[in-house]
């Protein structure tokens, strides 16, 4: 769905390239994560993929439209939506169903159906009492989840979502990540999650990992738990259980798999071992 060829991109007024070559297809109904630490240009390839940015060089096209064509980029950015960090300076309404009933309107919905995709957006989201709440008033995990429903709102083929969930608490982060494999499941939604913590990095297809704006790796969430090495000089923290796992494996002198996330399984590695 999404297609990178070799694209770079630097910013006016960066001394060097912000992306640099990247090639990657991110399929249609594929869920991606992408990883990276701070300033590595997570952010930049998400502007870019959904051509709120063109490369600079090498091409991105999206179910085969070039950015670089100014025609194409308003289709390319109702087909990819991106929902960023800060959602206050996405609010258009002071009025929580107004904002997002603005992407619906734009798209020359009738009334009804703009209703409908409001109503349903804001149940998926659990945020149905806040309807005619003023955006301002709600906390920062509220007005994301509001960011959220206006996306949803909007029935894009593809999701981009930039650390926008890192406001809710664990458990809302849980709650929204299934919500989103659920669509993703009905609809085949192309999903790309763009996070720094390895807990909601489970159920991708695919995690690339980004450095100073280098694809620096492209692997499966399995693959990437069993590289410590790399998650270290990556800058993430590593998730308990593999901390508990590498505790274990240093002091008793086991070789456990660093890639084992829940604990049953690991209990059933233990036992014998006891
Ligand atoms: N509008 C801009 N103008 C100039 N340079 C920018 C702009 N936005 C980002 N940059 C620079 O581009 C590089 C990549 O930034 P980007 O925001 O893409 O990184 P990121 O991986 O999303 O970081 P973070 O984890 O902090 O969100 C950084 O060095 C940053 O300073
Ligand atoms: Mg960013």
């Amino acid at each position: 769905m999404i297609r990178l060829d070799q694209v770079s991109y630097t910013y006016t007024n960066s001394i060097s390239p912000v992306i640099k070559n990247i090639t990657l297809t991110v399929e249609a109904g594929e869920k991606l994560v992408v990883l990276g630490k701070n300033g590595s240009g997570k952010s930049t390839l998400a502007r870019l993929m959904n051509a709120s940015l063109v490369p600079d060089a090498g091409n991105l096209t999206v179910n085969g439209l070039n950015s670089r064509q100014a025609e194409n980029r308003r289709i390319i950015r109702q087909q990819v939506s991106l929902l960023g960090a800060m959602p206050d300076h996405g609010f258009v309404s002071n009025i929580v169903e107004e904002d997002i009933a603005f992407g619906p309107e734009n798209l020359g919905l009738s009334p009804s159906d703009i209703r409908k995709r409001v109503d349903t957006a804001l149940n998926l989201v659990s945020m149905e009492d806040y309807a005619a709440y003023p955006p301002y008033l709600l906390s920062g995990g509220q007005k994301q989840r509001i960011a959220l429903a206006g996306m949803l709102a909007m029935q894009p083929a593809g999701m981009i979502i930039d650390e926008s969930l890192d406001m809710l608490s664990r458990q809302g982060r849980t709650e929204i990540i299934n919500l989103l494999l659920e669509i993703n499941r009905k609809q085949a939604t192309t999903l790309v999650l763009i996070t720094q913590n390895l807990e909601d990095i489970w159920w991708a297809d695919r995690v690339a990992i980004l450095e100073r704006g280098e694809l620096k790796l492209l692997s499966t969430p399995r693959q990437l738990l069993s590289q410590l090495q790399l998650i270290e000089e990556m800058g993430l923290e590593l998730l308990q259980i593999t901390r508990i796992i590498q505790n274990i494996n240093q002091t008793a002198g086991t070789a456990i798999p660093t890639d084992i996330t829940d604990l049953n399984t690991l209990v059933e590695i233990l036992c014998p071992l006891l």
